[in-house]
């Protein structure tokens, strides 16, 4: 393994770049934050244009993650993994496997202060050939005695969170009559379909991909196309696709009134936030909402049981509905009174630290 930059990048606790002397990738590793605990993030395999956009992308990942997990009241700290993928096309077979035993290298080579698991390109099984290299894993497949897939526990987190929305913006938790688009009908989009469906609420559910209409007509649900989907007149909007979809373009056509999602960045821009806010569309912030899966590989850490992690996961409703009754008070946004939540956690710790 080459060791390319071991330098602390400003503001990081450390960065390690590699070349995996199996691969030959490149493969990045920030860690920003250990106050809270260990720096969890996921390991993302993505093929980009230049290793240094892969290295600025472990940066911009793992700095979001401290403080995913501190708004979140999780004892985990900030980091993420990079694989620079050799082409568009995933690795499989031998080469996907050489690629990911050097991943496990390098995590080990952090000593625990980063500890990895699945994030987008990347699966349970893909955990378990990294966990041939290193202890510092977790979201391995249940019969491995892991978590698994995080979809299903990050979907009722999201339930939970719209329920508080509801609340806070109408006085009430029921989703009875009230019209749910959920646009992306993926891994978290279509677990939550499944679980409005049995509420009473309104369903309509979008996705790029046709052969989900499928569900759609299974749960009863209106079926919408992509582009008509983000101006739907609803209460809730639930983006659980891509991140970026709320930009300066689409925010003129939202009909909603709270958008609530799984989708991570759903804003192109976090400037977005006051504009919503003005257009009096409730926001609540994505890294509240979909923390259920970081719940799920905390609880798998931690070794928590199915109780401990219902609990955690809806809790996300009642923490959710004080930061937006903080919001309210001190009229910021929602976005601003959970980075300020998890700002006052993090200077709590090191002060209680020093
Ligand atoms: N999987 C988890 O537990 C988890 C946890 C936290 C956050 N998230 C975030 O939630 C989002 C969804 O994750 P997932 O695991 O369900 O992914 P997924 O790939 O299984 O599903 C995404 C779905 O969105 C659809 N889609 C893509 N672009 C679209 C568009 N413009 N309009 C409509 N549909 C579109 C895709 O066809 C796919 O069906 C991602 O942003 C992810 O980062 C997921």
């Amino acid at each position: 393994m080459e060791v390319l930059t071991m330098a602390k990048a400003p503001g990081y606790e450390d960065l390690r770049v590699v070349t995996g002397s199996r691969s030959g990738v490149t493969i990045a590793i920030a860690v920003h934050s250990t106050v809270l605990g260990p720096a969890l993030g996921g390991a993302r395999m993505w093929h980009y244009d230049s290793p240094e956009l892969g290295v600025a992308d472990a940066l911009r990942l793992a700095r979001a993650m401290t403080f995913k997990a501190a708004a979140g009241g999780l004892d985990l700290g900030g980091g993420k993994g990079v694989i620079c993928a050799p082409s568009p096309v995933p690795p499989e077979g031998e080469p996907r496997r050489r690629i990911l035993l050097d991943f496990g290298d390098a995590v080990e080579s952090l000593g625990g202060a980063y500890v990895t698991a699945e994030d987008v390109g990347t699966g349970a099984a893909d955990m378990a050939v990294i966990a041939e290299r290193t202890a510092h894993v977790v979201g391995l497949p249940g019969e491995r005695g892991g978590s698994g897939d995080p979809s299903p526990v990050t979907a009722r987190g999201v339930l939970a969170a719209i329920r508080a929305c509801l609340e806070h913006r109408f006085g009430t938790y029921s989703l009875s009559g009230a019209r749910v688009c959920v646009v992306g009908a993926g891994h978290v989009g279509g677990s939550l379909a499944r679980l409005l469906a049995e509420t009473g609420a309104e369903l309509a559910i979008s996705d790029l991909d046709p052969a989900r209409r499928e569900l759609a007509e299974e749960l009863g649900a209106a079926w919408l196309e992509p582009d008509e989907a983000l101006a739907a007149e609803c209460e809730v909007l639930a983006p659980c696709a891509l991140g970026g979809a709320i930009d300066a373009r689409t925010i003129e056509r939202l009909r909603c009134r709270i958008i609530c999602g799984s989708a991570n960045n759903v804003l192109a821009d976090e400037r977005l936030a006051a504009e919503l806010d003005s257009r009096g569309i409730l926001f609540a912030p994505d890294f509240i909402a979909n923390a259920g899966g970081l719940i799920n590989v905390y609880a798998e850490l931690h070794r928590l049981d199915h109780e401990a992690v219902q609990l955690l996961v809806e809790g996300i409703g009642p923490h959710l509905l004080q930061i937006l009754d903080a919001a309210e008070r001190k009229r910021i946004t929602p976005l601003a009174a959970a980075q300020e939540l998890a700002l006052e956690r993090l200077r709590g710790s090191t002060a209680a630290a020093a």
